[in-house]
């Protein structure tokens, strides 16, 4: 197999980039799909874990290849090296983001579980990921909503003053203005949020994918 080297523009003149001869539009009809990445944001306590493992869930059952990149889960490795400070809060987000980005090219759909509190984070995940391919997804409910869920605990926690930058409570979080996806989860259930995210998905993505696939399979029939 041979390989192709572009040079990359920025890290170093040292560096090139390898690629095989496996194309993007390969993978998508590998796995019949478009692969994006679903960016769910919101407050802690809005649902993002508890969507995202839904959503996982149903999108395997109907033979979709997926992987739900939690907050929680890659601090225990991953971002095991990083803090909620500010930096680190933004490390981390580039951090999931080159690896979302990856799992894309690979043509799996993603899902983040991520607070990912500011904007300009996000954007710079959108940049990362791919405009074309990054569903900014706001898991909207008031802070004393989540309060009131508080599953970890942590809201008391962070009232009493035992966490300092706790996101909604003493850290600030930057309401996406234009997110691909609004999700209510103060007032829908979890599953009637995966049912939006996932009409979503089938109005957009998914739906190209069928197109594609049946227009191969056509000239596949006809081609014999
Ligand atoms: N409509 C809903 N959508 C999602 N979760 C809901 C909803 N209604 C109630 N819940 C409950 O709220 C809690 C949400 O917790 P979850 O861990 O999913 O939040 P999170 O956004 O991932 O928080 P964190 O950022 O701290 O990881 C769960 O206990 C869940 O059962
Ligand atoms: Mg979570």
């Amino acid at each position: 197999m041979s390989l192709k080297r572009t040079t990359m523009e920025q890290p170093s003149t040292f560096l090139q980039r390898c690629h095989g001869t496996i194309a993007a539009q390969d993978r998508m009809q590998m796995f019949r799909q478009q692969p994006v990445t679903i960016w769910l944001t919101g407050l802690s306590g809005a649902g993002k874990s508890t969507v995202a493992f839904k959503l996982e869930e149903h999108l395997v059952s109907l033979g979709h290849a997926c992987y739900v990149l939690d907050g929680d889960n890659v601090r225990h490795g991953l971002a095991s090296d990083l803090g909620f400070e500010r930096k680190d809060r933004r490390e981390n987000i580039r951090r999931v983001a080159h690896v979302a980005q990856l799992m894309n090219d690979a043509g799996l759909i993603v899902i983040t579980a991520l607070i990912s509190p500011m904007s300009d984070d996000r954007a710079m995940a959108r940049e990362i990921i791919g405009p074309g391919k990054f569903i900014e997804t706001y898991l909207s409910a008031p802070v004393a909503t989540c309060a009131r869920r508080d599953p970890k605990g942590l809201y008391a926690k962070a009232m009493a003053g035992e966490i300092a930058s706790f996101t909604g409570v003493s850290a600030p979080y930057e309401a996406p203005s234009e997110p691909e996806l609004l999700i209510d989860t103060a007032a829908q259930t979890p599953i009637e949020s995966v049912t939006q995210i996932f009409a979503y998905l089938r109005e957009n993505s998914l739906a190209t994918v069928a197109t594609a696939a049946a227009t191969a399979t056509g000239q596949e029939a006809s081609a014999a």
